[in-house]
């Protein structure tokens, strides 16, 4: 048995390398304010209620805020055509002070996702989830890379180096996570392996990764015994778990942090692994679509 004392050693601080990357972000929002009278501002842009959505579109625009930006925020109704979402979009692409542009996922079923997202000024979608942006990472070039996949690559970075040669399994294959993420650990020489529900054997699959991403939305599905002794995990799931009986609901992520914890080398906890960095690499893109807007240099460390 591995003690608490040792899985603590284990644990991957993403609220740590968070704060880290935030601070790193703010300095540069000084740099720019201060050298060149521009600051960086990033538009969030949510339609309809959903309550998660809320939370964290709430979060967004205090962290932008705390790291000296300007932050936007335009709350939509959720039955909202899709021509004035558009008309927003044309709006924001057009304005000099919105560097960024975040469009809240997931939308209204009645408007079509993909011809929004694919209305952002790619120079501007921060989230990386424009068409063109999609192709520049699928053929290694410079891109505005997905924040969620992005903040684990800096993880892994942190923790293990170089990842060149590493066996890494993702468990996943969403536009948003699974794709993008194996597409950067491809680009960090890694041999890269995409599983999802419908792969056969996936414990076994599992077992062969260094580097073991988990991003499919199921709590607990991914067992200590697809763990190889010494992996790192990264826990990307955060899902909401009501207890039987009652109770405040708890946050779980996609691994089953207990058993896993006991064979990982190093792994991401739920909350305060992935999550905190996911915001942290939003700002941070804000900042580098800034400084590309204005013909600068890029700063160091903000991006992959
Ligand atoms: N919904 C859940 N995650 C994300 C994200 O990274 N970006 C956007 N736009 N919506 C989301």
């Amino acid at each position: 048995m591995t003690s608490d004392i040792e899985t603590g050693s284990k644990l991957i601080d993403g609220k740590a390398i968070a704060a880290t990357l935030r601070a790193r972000v703010a300095e540069h929002v000084a740099r720019l304010r201060d050298t060149y009278g521009i600051t960086p501002g990033l538009a969030v842009v949510l339609v309809g209620e959903d309550p998660a959505s809320q939370v964290y579109v709430r979060n967004k625009n205090r962290q932008t805020k705390e790291a000296g930006m300007a932050s936007f925020e335009y709350r939509l109704t959720e039955d909202t055509q899709e021509q004035e979402l558009l008309d927003l979009i044309g709006r924001l692409n057009a304005d000099q002070a919105v560097h960024g542009i975040l469009v809240q996922l997931p939308l209204p079923a009645h408007l079509n996702a993909d011809l929004v997202i694919n209305a952002i000024d790619p120079a501007k979608d921060v989230d990386g989830f424009h068409i063109s942006n999609v192709g520049l990472l699928a053929t290694g070039q410079k891109a505005m890379v997905p924040c969620t996949p992005l903040g684990c690559l800096m993880l892994l970075r942190d923790h293990l180096g170089d990842l060149a040669g590493k066996e890494a399994v993702v468990v996943g294959r969403s536009n948003i996570v699974g794709k993008p993420m194996a597409q950067l650990l491809l680009r960090e020489s890694c041999t890269v392996t995409v599983a999802h529900s419908r792969t056969r054997d996936l414990g076994e699959v599992c077992r062969r990764a260094d580097i073991l991403v988990a991003a499919v939305g199921r709590p607990a599905m991914v067992p200590g015994e697809w763990v190889k002794p010494g992996a790192t995990v990264i826990d990307v799931g955060i899902n909401r778990v009501e207890p039987e009986g009652g109770g405040k609901a708890r946050l779980v992520g996609d691994v089953d942090f207990d058993s896993a914890a006991q064979v990982a080398g190093a792994i991401t906890p739920v909350p305060g692994g992935v999550g905190p960095m996911t915001i942290a690499c939003l700002l941070a893109n804000t900042v580098t679509a800034a400084c590309r807007a204005a013909g600068l240099p890029e700063p160091e460390g903000l991006t992959a």
